[in-house]
């Protein structure tokens, strides 16, 4: 039993996926039941299963076998923002705030808490229902890592893990035909993956959206290896790196989406820019794409979303409703959602681990 009566939970995801998310379902509903005998439901396909009461019980026996899975066994949206709803009336489409039917959904069920697993876009609206009386507990994921109140979202590690098992495999056949391999990775308007899986994976040149490029500072990069006898370089291109002066790529527009703009198509831009400047090698671009939020979850990962999912259950014991569970340093903590909102983490262009890498001769295009 939970010391303030609590009784029942519902979970939703939202946002894009990334691994881990499973493993925080897995957490919150085994602390739930095991612990505190508490019941746990999942709406499915995120605020919108709330809209429609579209639900699923999680059960230990439903949440069996998930904790290594990426994905999420409830399904997400990253469209869905009930405070700004796309309803039909009469046969035309109107944006209304439908919050109240998702209050009265969680009334019918009996629902005392609502944890709501997303980055910023969803725990903008677990915010709105907080301050409508809600009790909501939110638990940060991205794969970006470009939440500000935690040091870490769960999701980064098995991105980073895939992105410098890409960069491996490029080492190889860049090596091989002496080309210059371009790595795209993802990241919104934040370097980390691209900085962290820069340096994991051995890359010459790394360009991210904080440390805006000079084209000839990487051409002068390549003609450095040359001199020293190597003939491939790998450079790694975050989807939000612009040159300097210029302008991100946008891939497309997404109606609907608390955040409409999504990035894509530098490495290819760059490739061709690059082409134009050097004769002697050639260039080839690959685009990791959703694959960086797909298959595993890493080790790394399942122990962070773990202890995410059990903290999370902790601070519904102990009333710390409206606020999202954090790590810091190597401590669970939490910080609430009205400071959490908005609060992007991006990476330092001068800050320690880019000048570590710059130490080691990665250069920035700077
Ligand atoms: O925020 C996670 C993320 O994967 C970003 O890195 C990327 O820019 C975006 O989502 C892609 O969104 P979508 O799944 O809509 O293609």
């Amino acid at each position: 039993m939970m010391k303030n009566g609590v009784k029942k939970i519902a979970l939703l995801t939202g946002g894009g996926d990334c691994p881990g998310l499973n493993a925080v379902i897995r957490a919150v509903t085994r602390t739930a039941i095991l612990k505190y005998d508490v019941e746990v439901i999942g709406y499915k396909f995120g605020y919108k299963g709330l809209y429609n009461n579209d639900f699923m019980p999680l059960t230990l026996k439903t949440v069996s076998g998930i904790q290594h899975m990426g994905g999420t066994i409830l399904y997400s949206s990253n469209k869905d923002n009930l405070f700004d709803y796309t309803v039909e009336e009469d046969g035309v489409e109107v944006k209304k705030d439908v919050s109240d039917v998702a209050v009265e959904n969680m009334k019918k069920e009996n629902i005392d808490v609502l944890v709501v697993i997303g980055g910023d876009g969803t725990l903008t609206s677990a915010r709105d229902f907080a301050r409508k009386g809600v009790k909501v507990i939110g638990v940060p994921k991205t794969i970006d890592n470009d939440l500000a109140s935690t040091d870490v979202t769960f999701g980064f590690n098995s991105a980073l893990n895939v992105a410098v098992d890409a960069l491996d495999r490029l080492h190889t056949t860049a090596a091989s035909h002496h080309r210059i391999m371009l790595l795209e990775v993802m990241g919104r308007n934040a370097g980390w993956i691209g900085l962290e899986s820069g340096i994991a994976g051995s890359a010459d040149v790394i360009l991210i959206p904080e440390i805006p490029y000079d084209i000839n500072k990487i051409v002068d990069k390549v003609r450095e290896r040359e001199e020293e006898g190597k003939l491939f370089s790998i450079i790694v291109v975050a989807e939000g790196a612009k040159p300097l002066g210029g302008n991100v790529v946008v891939n497309k527009v997404v109606k609907d989406s608390p955040d409409p703009i999504r990035l894509g198509g530098i490495g290819n831009k760059l490739a061709y820019d690059l082409e134009q400047l050097i004769k002697n090698h050639e260039i080839r671009c690959t685009v990791l794409g959703h694959i960086q939020r797909g298959g595993m979850t890493s080790t790394f990962d399942r122990i962070l979303s773990t202890r995410y999912g059990v903290e999370a259950v902790e601070m519904i014991n102990n009333n710390k409703f409206g606020n999202m569970v954090c790590l810091t340093g190597r401590k669970m903590s939490y910080e609430h959602l009205e400071n959490v909102i908005g609060a992007t983490k991006v990476v330092n262009p001068n800050g320690e681990i880019v000048e570590a890498a710059k130490a080691i001769g990665i250069c920035f295009g700077d």
